[in-house]
């Protein structure tokens, strides 16, 4: 459930029709729904009840400032994959301690940052990283706190693009090598085991994978204290996927996913760190964007838009499906038809939609992307020189610019013509 609703015919985001946002600050624009930010992370908060746990937001999906306060006010942690990041939850007022460090290629600078500035645990990758951080601990007399991520070989049947826990994935040690690793970070004086890390992919419409893998987590906790180790912290990464609206696609419920947690890790005391994004920020988002033009081609009819896939790019990056809706609610019964949904964009990839149904739009009708929230803002560019799109929190009856939209000015004052040129 999200609150972006229909009131009167105009869609509003909880309280704040997104219209009026469109005549203040001009399209294209995101706009968040705190309400929605609350709901999500409070039902991963609940669903963990009765463990000791922590719900780090994935930062990677949606990394505002503003949104990260809002979270962190709750009592989110959150997931980090940079030095940016890091630098971001930090400026959000996140505490050290509920920081988590992910990451296939963390750098010396980034270690010495985090360990510098306070930070719960790094979830290590591979061999030659434990080495490295070992060595940037020792170097600032630290120790660092660590989970070994592992990599449980279970394909978590989602896009090829974002699975990660199948052996040939680039993510994670080993399953089998792990006892192995672990018995090495025990003895490097720069390091501090504290538990196991995994996080399988993304998008993920079944609990089945994240089972098999937990499953496997389990074992592994119990040889590795029968070992000598002191596990005391699982993270099991994020990838509850979110209804897409197409094909009334239902993926399991928090609920449903902190029941089959208890259940298959409840019995081992850990402490339980989750690292949700998609599933929080997803249906949190719309971008909002104009018709430009109706185009009729030969035999297709273009819905030619202000936003491009430089501003979301899942659908040409992914093959993504995102549910398409005016800003003005058709009158029931009004009669659709498939029209192709593009952006101004100079390469045929910038298409939102192909042979869509939609309901009639003109030039100068407003639409608005659902489920953008998620990994839309934060992978957007300035392709074709298109400053990024503003971004706006909405709660109750207030909105805010969280972001501004660059002028071109601002955006090229940042090149540098050489003198000697
Ligand atoms: N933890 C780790 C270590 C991750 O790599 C990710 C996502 C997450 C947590 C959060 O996963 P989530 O709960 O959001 O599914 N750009 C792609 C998604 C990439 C996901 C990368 N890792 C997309 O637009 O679908």
């Amino acid at each position: 459930m999200d609150h972006f609703l229909y009131r009167d015919g105009r869609l509003f985001a909880e309280d704040v029709a997104l219209d009026t946002i469109a005549a203040e600050i001009g399209t294209p624009f995101y706009c968040y729904s705190a309400a929605t930010l609350t709901r999500h992370f409070g039902l991963f908060d609940e669903a963990l009840e009765g463990l000791d746990h922590l719900v780090c937001f994935a930062m990677k999906s949606l990394s505002n400032v503003a949104v990260l306060k809002l979270l962190g006010d709750l009592g989110a942690g959150v997931d980090v994959v940079s030095g940016g990041e890091y630098a971001r939850a930090r400026a959000a007022g996140i505490p050290g301690e509920r920081i988590v460090f992910s990451g296939v290629g963390k750098t010396r600078d980034e270690m010495a940052q985090a360990l510098e500035g306070g930070l719960r645990q790094f979830n290590v990758e591979s061999e030659p990283e434990l080495l490295v951080l070992d060595a940037v601990a020792r170097s600032m007399g630290r120790r660092a706190p660590i989970t070994l991520r592992v990599n449980p070989d279970v394909d978590a049947q989602t896009h090829e693009k974002i699975a990660t826990g199948r052996k040939e994935d680039k993510f994670g040690v080993p399953l089998a090598r792990a006892r192995d690793i672990y018995a090495q970070a025990a003895i490097l004086e720069g390091i501090e085991v504290v538990g196991i890390d995994v996080h399988i992919g993304s998008q993920l419409t079944s609990l089945a994978p994240f089972e098999a893998a937990y499953g496997k987590i389990a074992r592994l906790t119990e040889e590795l204290r029968a070992d000598g180790h002191d596990i005391r912290r699982l993270d099991l990464g994020g990838g509850l996927g979110i209804p897409y609206i197409r094909d009334n696609e239902m993926p399991p419920l928090p609920s449903d996913y902190g029941a089959m947690v208890h259940r298959t890790l409840g019995h081992l005391g850990c402490e339980i760190e989750i690292e949700p994004g998609r599933l929080i920020s997803g249906n949190a988002g719309v971008l909002v964007s104009r018709v430009l033009y109706v185009k009729e081609g030969e035999d297709r009819t273009f819905l030619i838009l202000d936003a491009g896939m430089n501003d979301l790019a899942r659908p040409a990056m992914y093959g993504a499906w995102h549910d398409v809706v005016p800003l003005v609610e058709p009158a029931a019964g009004t009669p659709r038809r498939p029209v192709d949904i593009v952006g101004p964009v100079c390469e045929s990839g910038d298409t939102f939609a192909r042979a869509r149904d939609m309901p009639p739009l003109a030039a100068g009708d407003l639409v608005a992307f659902r489920s953008a929230g998620a990994y839309g803002a934060v992978m957007s560019s300035e392709y074709n020189s298109r400053p990024l799109v503003p971004e706006v929190l909405v709660r109750g009856d207030h909105s805010a610019v969280i972001r501004a939209r660059p002028t071109f000015d601002d955006m090229i004052k940042r090149d540098i013509v050489p003198s000697w040129l």
